[in-house]
């Protein structure tokens, strides 16, 4: 019998938000401050659970629910909520949009790379360069024998999207039928977005080399404060390609896939709540495309979790619930918008070398802040403020107990 050589597989790292959370955890130090993980946090550092889903949570109490199986698709009111939350009330209804319920934006873009990866066949995946760290995994464990390329998003120099590498990537190495996953809004980590007319010239290039496009809306609501807003690339890319009366396109890419977390916008980090959408020509009947999503959801979790799913339904079951919620999304949006202009100016109050003009320019939940590796490690290791190493700051992390401290430590990282 083969010898078992499971005692020689090298340590892996973990993940680094999960580490540095973990790390953070462990320190005793009293003024330490996690601007790591992308959670949000109110003005004394502590969860948030919004009053809105604290209401929802109450009324199901109520109710005296069992906890039956769901279906594999999950719970279909809630499906047909996120889809309205994502398309708008219009597109939501129309049939060449397929919702299945997933464990949460990981579990949404997991499914969609082993969709991809079995049924699209891609030669190539395109994903930004920085991006969320796990979009790679993602990718290299669903579709170990696609290629990663990266598209070169971030101009380090101008400090914004670097609209015209990202067009010369596609442009130059993307061929038919291969990937490109797109951050709708806030992008992860650099808080820069495409302008509106960039997002068109990204949908003809899409349009004209049959890209197949995967959208990953982790944090609608953050960019601008209103989720319609922020769905406006998903919604412009759907209407151009695959609306249902008129698509503008003649012809289109095979399909598109629009990966939906409900952690960041709900608060419902540990629900594991999100969706994936599958669209289709409309002229093209989805039923068998979706019909393989379900073999693939049942063959990994055979069905999705219920609490996140009717949070969700109820709040937006409910006129004056679903008002309170928008609410709490700004109420989030803005208290990172305000120590955005907070930290910037207190930056510059203490004479910090360098332009901070940049972290009043990025949006959503992060500022990538130009810091290097060494001296975000010296942030960790003599002041006790955590971050990523590649200088990912979330926003939420700070307020106005700690913003002079780690104003502070930032100058002393630097240097003079
Ligand atoms: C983040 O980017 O920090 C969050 O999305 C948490 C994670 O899964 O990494």
């Amino acid at each position: 019998m083969a010898r078992s050589s499971l005692e020689d597989m090298p340590v892996l790292p973990l993940a680094e938000s999960f580490a540095l959370t973990a790390a953070y955890n462990a320190d005793s130090f009293p003024d330490k401050v996690n601007l790591g993980q992308g959670v949000y946090r109110d003005e004394n550092s502590r969860p948030w659970v919004l009053p809105s889903v604290r209401s929802a949570e109450e009324r199901l109490h109520k109710q005296n629910l069992n906890h039956e199986y769901l279906p594999i698709t999950g719970h279909s009111p809630f499906n047909q909520k996120a889809r309205q939350l994502i398309f708008g009330r219009e597109l939501a209804n129309h049939q060449n949009i397929r919702t299945i319920q997933t464990v949460a934006g990981t579990g949404a873009n997991h499914l969609a790379a082993l969709f991809c990866a079995r049924y699209v066949r891609p030669k190539n995946v395109f994903i930004s360069d920085p991006s969320w760290d796990n979009h790679y995994s993602i990718w290299e464990t669903a579709g170990p024998d696609i290629t990663q390329k990266l598209y070169p998003y971030y101009d380090a120099v101008a400090r914004s999207f670097n609209f015209e590498g990202t067009m010369a990537e596609l442009e130059d190495s993307a061929e038919e039928n291969d990937i490109v996953v797109l951050h709708p809004c806030a992008h992860n980590p650099t808080g820069h977005d495409p302008t509106h007319d960039q997002w068109r010239k990204i949908a003809e290039i899409v349009g004209r080399k049959r890209l197949f496009v995967v959208f990953d809306s982790a944090y609608q609501g953050f960019a601008s404060g209103d989720p319609d807003a922020d769905a406006w690339a998903i919604r412009n890319f759907y209407s151009t390609f695959f609306g249902y009366s008129s698509p503008l396109s003649k012809n289109p890419p095979a399909g598109m896939l629009v990966c939906q977390s409900l952690s960041k916008n709900f608060g419902l980090y540990g629900e594991r709540i999100g969706a994936l959408h599958l669209i289709t020509h409309p002229s093209v009947s989805a039923e068998g495309a979706y019909s393989h999503l379900i073999r693939l959801v049942r063959s990994e979790i055979s069905c999705p979790a219920l609490f996140g799913a009717r949070i969700v339904d109820t709040i937006w079951s409910d006129s004056e619930l679903r008002t309170h919620w928008e609410k709490d999304v700004k109420t989030m949006a803005l208290r990172i918008q305000g120590v955005r202009v907070a930290l910037k100016s207190e930056l510059e109050k203490i004479n910090t070398k360098g332009d901070w003009s940049h972290i009043t320019r990025q949006i959503g939940m992060f500022s990538y802040t130009g810091l290097s590796k060494s001296q975000v490690q010296l942030l960790r290791e003599v002041h006790h403020v955590y971050m990523l190493d590649n200088g990912r700051m979330s926003m939420s992390g700070l307020n106005g107990k700690n913003i002079g401290y780690v104003a502070r430590a930032i100058k002393d990282v630097i240097g003079q």
